[in-house]
């Protein structure tokens, strides 16, 4: 099957030299990308700036911005047959990109932000995807809570939970702790291990449902 995959983060500019960004190095998704090519199925990367080489026998697409990274879903995703949304895309961004670098002048300095587009929850709604889709939440309290109204809210097959305030685990990290919750309520905990083994679990679950879907149409 032909698996599409979203990693790291996105830079939102506020001029020519700033941008607004978070801690995710790409990891978790990377080690989706070399789990799902290891399985023998084709893979498209779809990667915000990160410090890690591509992985091999992958098609890797590099983006910014969350508009960018939208874009590039909204061209690749026609021809999956799943999507996992690793990224850690920006909410936000700065309501203007200032032409110039901003001086620094008064003692405070005020941004406006505006939403940046919900990637994950246009694909069924947006993109018509009608493949096994996946999610991440990353999340700080009620992790279960939040991540089966997710899994709802935006039509997912599964939504891989991660409590990121724990330490060792989620951004930047080698290791991961995750809690898959699933469109029907079920949920499957898988304790913590290097993103890599997890990755391999992820892919197991998805082929899966990617089965069951199979079934479901013949
Ligand atoms: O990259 P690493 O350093 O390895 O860290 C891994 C990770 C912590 C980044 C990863 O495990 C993870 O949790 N990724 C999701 C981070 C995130 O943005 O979670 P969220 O709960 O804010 O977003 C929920 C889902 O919507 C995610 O699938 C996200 O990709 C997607 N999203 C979010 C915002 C947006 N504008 N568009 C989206 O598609």
């Amino acid at each position: 099957m032909k698996v599409l995959i979203t990693a790291g983060p996105t830079r939102e500019a506020l001029d020519p030299v700033r941008y607004l960004s978070n801690r995710s190095s790409g990891k978790m998704g990377y080690a989706l990308a070399e789990a799902a090519r290891d399985a023998g199925h084709d893979v498209v990367l779809i990667t915000g700036p990160v410090s890690l080489a591509a992985p091999d026998k992958v098609q890797v697409v590099r983006v910014e911005s969350a508009e960018q990274m939208f874009e590039a879903v909204r061209t690749h995703l026609g021809d999956c047959d799943a999507a996992i949304f690793a990224a850690a895309v920006a909410d936000y961004r700065p309501a203007e990109v200032a032409p110039q670098k901003i001086k620094k002048a008064a003692d405070e300095l005020v941004l406006r932000l505006v939403r940046t587009p919900d990637i994950l929850g246009s694909a069924r709604s947006v993109f018509g995807f009608a493949g096994v889709l996946v999610g991440f939440a990353a999340e700080t309290t009620d992790l279960i809570v939040h991540a089966q109204e997710k899994c709802s809210r935006k039509s997912c097959d599964l939504i891989v939970a991660n409590d990121v305030s724990q330490p060792g685990i989620g951004f930047d990290s080698s290791d991961n702790a995750v809690t898959l919750c699933f469109a029907d309520g079920t949920v499957q905990p898988i304790a913590q291990a290097s993103k890599m083994m997890i990755a391999r679990e992820i892919m197991t679950v998805v082929e899966r449902l990617q089965k069951h879907r199979d079934s479901g149409r013949s």
